[in-house]
């Protein structure tokens, strides 16, 4: 099996407030894996999100890249985090200005800076968008200027939180195609269970900040019985070619 790319054991995390938030959770990461991160609100997916960039400080337990240790105050080299809300992530006037931050953060200057800037516009589609100020920008165009921001910085692991939140189908649609095309690990928080199903083919449940279930994401989402204790349904495209479920009725 190959090394995994970040790994933690037993992490364990208390928010202000003394809200138990991550408990015992260990997980392993293979380079380009995809996994769908799945539960209900407050079950602790972005707090996990924040624990795996190095934002958030666990209190106990460990983070490992690539074999190694992180350390207290770094950021985890090769992480890229899409937020939630756009809002949070956008800053600078223009949105080719703020890719280029995102560039300009892992060393990149000149002639090599605008080439990555350039070549991540491209890769989400928003070439056109390049010196539009990011205030003007719709929700779906806003998520894929962050996302060519994240992108710029060439992380190997992408964890997304809730991606397809607000956006309309078209863009809901392009965001899973623009994801299926892309080599880098992914780590997806979303109550986009069918998003879940074609990007992923491993599912995490959390709840309460504990891991309740992590496998193939048929045999996890497809679990009624896990499903419903964990405020979740069997997406739609499971039970539908359950030919059980559409017996008729003599
Ligand atoms: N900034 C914060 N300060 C204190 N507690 C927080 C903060 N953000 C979230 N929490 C708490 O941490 C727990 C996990 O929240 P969160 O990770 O945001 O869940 P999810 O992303 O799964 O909806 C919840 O109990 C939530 O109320
Ligand atoms: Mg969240």
């Amino acid at each position: 099996m190959t090394a995994p790319l970040l790994e933690t054991r037993a992490l364990g995390l208390t928010r202000p407030g003394g809200i138990r938030a991550l408990t015992d959770v260990s997980l392993a990461i293979a380079p380009g894996e995809r996994i769908g991160l799945v539960g209900p609100n407050g079950a602790g997916k972005t707090t996990l999100m924040m624990c795996l960039t190095g934002v958030l400080r666990p209190g106990s337990g460990s983070l490992h890249i690539d074999g190694a240790p992180l350390s207290a105050g770094d950021i985890a080299p090769g992480v890229g985090f899409l937020f939630q809300q756009a809002e949070d992530q956008l800053f600078s006037p223009t949105v080719a200005e703020d890719v280029a931050f995102g560039a300009r953060n892992i060393g990149l200057r000149g002639d090599a800076l605008d080439h990555a800037v350039t070549r991540a516009l491209a890769r989400v589609g928003i070439t056109a968008l390049a010196d539009r100020p990011v205030h003007h920008l719709s929700g779906g165009e806003k998520r894929l200027a962050c996302l060519a921001g994240v992108l710029v910085m060439a992380p190997r692991l992408l964890l997304l939180d809730e991606p397809s939140a607000a956006l309309d189908l078209r863009n809901r649609r392009r965001l899973i195609e623009l994801l299926r095309g892309m080599d880098e690990a992914m780590l997806i928080a979303s109550h986009d269970l069918e998003l879940v199903l074609e990007l992923c083919p491993r599912v995490i449940v959390i709840d309460v900040g504990t891991i309740v279930a992590d496998g193939p994401a048929r045999t996890v989402l497809g679990d009624a019985a896990l499903m419903a204790r964990h405020g979740q349904e069997v997406p739609h495209s499971l039970t539908h070619h359950d030919h059980r479920a559409h017996r008729h009725v003599r």
